[in-house]
């Protein structure tokens, strides 16, 4: 098991980033009125399977009354027509039976009609929660049945303190179980949270990728390394601290690249460092803990060196071999 399976938040306290959904759910558990089918909707690794099952819980739903149907792994119809056949039957203890739909949007149009009668036809005992990243490619009659509730990215903050509160969590298991050993340095986690575009699974994952790494600096390069999504970002950020670059590492990313990417990454490069300068070589992070940071001057040397470099050589014909050649020059510089 993975540790973002391992630390699935058990609490509302611990699931982070997502206070409107968390409002509606607290309100929903204090007025003791639970809609009979909810839409959990939102993008991926931001809490929804999470938030439905945490609803479970509270409503002392369990296996077998409780039953999470992947539809990722089962698009059938015949699943549908069997839950449908047996939702009528009395729960075997407590007051209900849920059902979860995970990755519901994958169910076919046929499914989904067989779906809709269902949501019309549920005795009281029955609750539905669907979870999907996509909505639309639900029908609308669906839709309009269900309560909704939206789950949003996190930001980088969330995510760090979503990171923290695992690696706190590890501390306190017995040794043997531990996969973090050690929580790493601030910094490491804040580049996680920095790349995992909002997802807590996604940030969780990568703490994971790289829990067996001893040095800080070992665990930045990996998380640097692996991010194929926001590599001109990568080169960027290997390219302004030169502690920790190693050409090999920039070289490495700059393979299989094609001229043409070649040229975004120029450009993209050029955009970060020159945002590196306005912010005054503050980290984003820093900037949005709103207390006072003192401007860092070696980031901007970097930055307006890099600036130099990539606009100044010249006419640039956008081929890879130039893009190459003024990476290794910041590199060296
Ligand atoms: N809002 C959140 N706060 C803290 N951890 C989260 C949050 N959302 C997701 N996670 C982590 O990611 C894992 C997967 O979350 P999940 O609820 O299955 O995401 P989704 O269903 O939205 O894809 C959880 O077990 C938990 O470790
Ligand atoms: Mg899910």
């Amino acid at each position: 098991m993975g540790l973002y399976q391992t630390h699935r938040p058990r609490d509302l306290a611990d699931v982070k980033g997502q206070k409107e959904a968390v409002g509606i759910i607290r309100g929903h558990l204090e007025r003791g009125v639970f809609p009979p089918a909810t839409l959990y909707y939102g993008p991926s690794g931001t809490g929804k399977t999470t938030l439905a099952r945490y609803v479970c819980k509270e409503l002392g739903c369990k296996p077998p009354n409780l039953q999470l149907v992947n539809a990722a792994d089962d698009r059938g119809i015949d699943t549908v027509r069997s839950i449908r056949d047996k939702m009528g039957s009395a729960p075997l203890m407590g007051k209900y039976r849920i059902w979860i739909f995970d990755e519901c949007h994958q169910w076919t149009s046929q499914a989904q009609s067989v779906l809709l009668e269902m949501l019309e036809d549920a005795p009281d005992h029955v609750k539905f929660m669907l979870c999907t990243t996509d909505p639309q490619k639900l029908l609308p009659t669906i839709r309009g049945r269900c309560a909704e509730i939206k789950t949003k990215e996190l930001d980088e903050d969330d995510l760090y303190q979503a990171l923290l509160s695992v690696c706190l969590k590890e501390e306190k298991l017995d040794l043997s179980k531990r996969v973090v050993k050690k929580t790493p340095e601030e910094k490491v986690l804040r580049l996680i949270a920095e790349k995992a575009e909002g997802s807590a699974r996604a940030a969780i994952q990568r703490l994971d990728d790289i829990s067996g790494l001893k040095t800080t600096e070992e665990q930045l390069r990996a998380i640097m390394l692996k991010d194929v999504k926001s590599w001109s970002k990568s080169i960027a950020q290997l390219l302004i601290d030169p502690e920790k670059t190693v050409w090999a590492d920039v070289a490495e990313q700059l393979k299989g690249k094609t001229n043409d990417e070649a040229e975004s990454i120029r450009q993209q490069i050029m955009g970060w460092a020159n945002s590196v300068l306005l912010d005054q070589g503050i980290p984003k992070w820093a900037i949005k803990q709103g207390k006072k940071f003192a401007p860092n001057q070696k980031r901007m040397e970097r930055a307006h060196r890099i600036l130099e470099i990539f606009e100044c050589l010249g006419p640039y014909d956008g081929g890879l071999h130039r893009l190459t050649r003024f990476c290794y020059e910041a590199c060296n510089s």
